[in-house]
């Protein structure tokens, strides 16, 4: 592993590398979507070049799917899959639930959409997403165009009868212009600080009319798997509550480790 990555990036390395092992041949697989998820496309590209390992992929967003194609795994629509033996993403935040607030990236709808359809999720991530309670990370909405600034009102008058600590919302930008998702949609971020009950916050906010999809991902992961920037990773699993502890070893091909640029 080339020494200018970052503890944070090889921490990244290491979850992603162990993630892809649970990969087997003829699996239909959602590539999730970020900087995390981009190792393990990357660590499943180099697996089905040298082991020749047959593998479905269901991107989640337009960047993942180019890279995918780029790592020469198969892609297709999650029409065409339709149901999916596993997916593997990253996270912004994950509670020892394994709840998660996803989207960081603006990828959440469709993200939500791959893991839901899947057999099981394994999320990807390094330490430093670990939190006690969810909501220090801004929670990502999808929202409609038409109307978006009657849905953000709508949005902070329920957040007032809610357990939140913030009510802030913003329209997320990209430079000058709103940032626009996949879907030809945008993004509000919700400054919330901690959110004191995610089930009901989930529920309650798909309920507003304009909102596409929020970034609260409840009962939809399995497992977690931690990296750490020395190798070392844990793995957690909700059903079992197994943890598990071992190291990554650092010696790979160097294609692996390109600039992803993500
Ligand atoms: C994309 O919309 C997100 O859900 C990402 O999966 C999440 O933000 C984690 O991204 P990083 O791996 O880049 O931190």
């Amino acid at each position: 592993m080339p020494a200018e990555l970052t503890p944070v990036e090889k921490a990244k390395f290491v979850a992603a590398k162990k993630a892809v092992e649970f990969i087997e041949d003829g699996m239909r697989v959602g590539l999730g979507t970020g900087s995390t998820a981009a190792w393990m496309v990357r660590c499943l590209g180099e697996r089905v070049r040298s082991e020749g390992l047959r593998i479905t992929g269901v991107p989640t967003s337009s960047r993942t799917a180019a890279l995918a194609r780029e790592e020469g795994i198969k892609v297709v629509t999650l029409e065409e899959a339709q149901w999916l033996d596993l997916t593997i993403d990253g996270t912004d935040e994950f509670d020892p639930d394994l709840n998660l607030i996803k989207g960081g990236g603006g990828a959440h709808l469709q993200e939500k959409i791959v893991a839901t359809a899947s057999d099981q999720m394994i999320v990807i991530a390094d330490a430093g997403k670990e939190v006690q309670h969810l909501g220090a990370f801004p929670l990502p909405i999808e929202v409609i165009p038409f109307g978006w600034m009657t849905t953000k009102a709508l949005v902070e008058e329920m957040l007032a009868s809610l357990d939140v600590l913030g009510r802030e919302t913003t329209l997320r930008m990209n430079g000058e212009k709103p940032f626009v998702t996949d879907e030809g949609n945008r993004i509000l971020d919700l400054h919330l600080g901690r959110i004191g009950n995610a089930r009901q916050l989930a529920l309650a906010l798909n309920q507003v009319p304009g909102v596409v999809e929020n970034g609260l991902f409840i009962d939809i992961c399995d497992r977690v798997i931690i990296g750490y920037g020395d190798g070392r990773l844990e793995m957690r699993d909700l059903g079992t509550g197994a943890v598990a502890r071992e190291r990554v070893d650092f010696v790979e091909p160097a294609n692996v480790f390109t600039d992803l640029g993500n």
